[in-house]
């Protein structure tokens, strides 16, 4: 059962997770709930545009996975009335791949190249070219002989998306009109979300209840939308199908996804931190050897949102728990304990070697 709970708080899409999003997708601005400030910068480069009856400047969006960057994408060609073409970074191994899709581009048509920052090499410098000069220069025969023919392409507008917009070379970066950085909602944001999803799905949602959810989902409407489902689940088969405030507690509890959108992993290695090592700090192999966790999963599966929500902080002597986590655990701290809040903080400096991570002590 350890996966299934550890898929209910991922940001990442489960497998057939992407057709109920599709459907619970905001289909213009006015619907799209939050980021304020870049639905209006986003709105002025759109309206400006269809004033001057031109395609809008070349639009990327950064920021975590499930925080909305498709449904920007949809939403930009819905609002200027244009067709959308998708296509995404690990569909282009070569140039030649790229050629194909910008060559048959008509006038106006919103090219939406997701994860762009994992396109191959060469596609990234035609890509360059054709944000720029609407040009692809197509290479004919091979070795010495070979020559480019420039070709002219319709103008278009290029939608990219990253959830690392620092792996992006900045040749890339710079050929951008504007760069939209997608934020973690609030939670108020995220309750709107869930009544309009809960619209959507025909369930009953009760103020509460959206206020509930809303608490646990990490900041990411994905998740929020997915702990929905799930509580929509527990209310049909448990309860009489309205979604009210004990419904949805209880079907959290079930799933073990705490108050703060703790998962068992989440709280595992808190309470280790905490039980184990007097709060710390320690060294990150140790905790996951604690946890009986691969390191790797520890750091990339639990620790970000943990240091996000100030539970733990990353210090040079090790993870440190912060005065909020020992509250939230419901632990008192040792007089002694160090608090991650006051120790000096720096997160690139790597840690050091703490004890062989299998020693005989370990059980
Ligand atoms: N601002 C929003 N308002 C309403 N619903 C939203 C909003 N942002 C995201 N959603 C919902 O969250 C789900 C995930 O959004 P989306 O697929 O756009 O995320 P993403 O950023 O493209 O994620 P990934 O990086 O995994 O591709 C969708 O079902 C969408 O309906
Ligand atoms: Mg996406």
């Amino acid at each position: 059962m350890g996966e299934h709970d550890r898929d209910l708080v991922s940001p990442e899409a489960e497998v057939d997770e992407r057709v109920i999003e599709s459907a619970l997708r905001p289909k213009n601005l006015d619907d799209f709930v939050g980021q304020e400030r870049v639905r209006e910068q986003l709105s002025l480069v759109l309206r400006s545009a269809m004033r001057r009856g031109r395609a809008p400047d070349h639009v990327l969006m950064s920021g975590g996975p499930g925080l909305g960057k498709t449904t920007l994408a949809m939403i930009i060609a819905a609002e200027l009335g244009a067709p959308l073409r998708i296509t995404s970074g690990p569909a282009i191994e070569r140039s030649g791949d790229l050629a194909a899709v910008l060559s048959t581009l008509h006038e106006g048509e919103v090219l939406f190249l997701d994860e762009i920052h994992r396109m191959a090499r060469p596609a990234e410098e035609m890509l360059y070219v054709a944000m720029e000069d609407f040009r692809v220069d197509v290479v004919v025969g091979k070795g010495p002989g070979a020559t480019a023919i420039p070709l002219d392409i319709a103008p278009f507008t290029l939608v990219g998306a990253t959830t690392r917009a620092g792996m992006l070379p900045a040749p890339l970066r710079d050929r951008f009109g504007f760069t939209a950085h997608m934020d973690f909602y609030r939670p108020e944001e995220l309750e709107r979300i869930l009544n309009r999803s809960a619209g959507l799905l025909g369930v009953e949602l009760t103020r509460e209840a959206a206020e509930e959810v809303a608490g646990r989902s990490r900041g990411t409407p994905r998740i929020a939308n997915r702990l929905l489902r799930r509580v929509r689940d527990y209310a049909e088969v448990r309860g009489d199908g309205r979604l009210g405030i004990d419904t949805a507690r209880a079907a959290l509890t079930l799933y073990e996804v705490d108050e703060e959108g703790l998962d068992r992993l989440d709280r595992a290695v808190l309470r280790a931190l905490l039980k184990s090592f007097r709060g710390g700090p320690v060294g990150l192999s140790t905790l996951a050897v604690s946890v009986g966790e691969e390191p790797e999963t520890v750091e990339v599966v639990a620790e970000p949102f943990l240091v996000r929500s100030g539970f733990i902080a990353r210090t040079p002597r090790g993870r440190v728990a912060t005065p909020e986590a020992w509250t939230h655990m419901g632990l008192v701290p040792p007089p002694d304990a160090v608090y991650g809040a006051m120790a000096p903080v720096e997160s690139a400096v790597p840690e050091p070697p703490g004890p062989p991570s299998r020693g005989p002590d370990r059980h």
